[in-house]
């Protein structure tokens, strides 16, 4: 079965790789592997779990290291659409969003090794549930 590494990492500084399942999501991989992380639907409608993408595998050690490295064009929003499937439809994000790096844990599953910040900060800002 195929996984990928997911690090969190938290605006304390304090981080957690994860391996993360083609069929599990990141949460439920996250709560496997003992990190807190806040949730309430689990269905993509509240968007409590919502975390960031910060980089996708390859991209920090092409910015931060000439040696090695896989250099990827700045294309966020192609990054961002290229990084998840959804189990099901990330009602709780607008396209902006989703193409803003922002991605639902609860039912995101990851495409590639990646970073994503998560916490209260990334909760902040984006609005509030579109269900609320
Ligand atoms: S827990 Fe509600 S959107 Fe993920």
């Amino acid at each position: 079965m195929t996984s990928h590494d997911v690090t969190l990492e938290w605006t304390d500084g304090s981080t957690q790789t994860i391996a993360v399942d083609e069929n599990e999501s990141i949460l439920d991989a996250a709560q496997r592997a003992g990190a807190r992380l806040p949730y309430d639907c689990r269905k993509g409608t509240c968007i409590t779990c919502v975390g960031r993408l910060l980089a996708l595998e390859g991209e920090e050690a092409a910015d931060e290291s000439a040696e090695g490295g896989t250099e990827r064009p700045p294309d966020a929003d192609a990054d961002a659409a290229d990084a998840f499937t959804y189990r099901r439809a990330p009602a709780a994000l607008t396209d902006q969003e989703q193409a803003d790096g922002y991605v639902l844990l609860c039912i995101a599953h990851p495409q590639s090794d990646c970073r994503i910040e998560v916490g209260p900060r990334v909760r902040a800002e984006v609005g509030d549930s579109p269900w609320a």
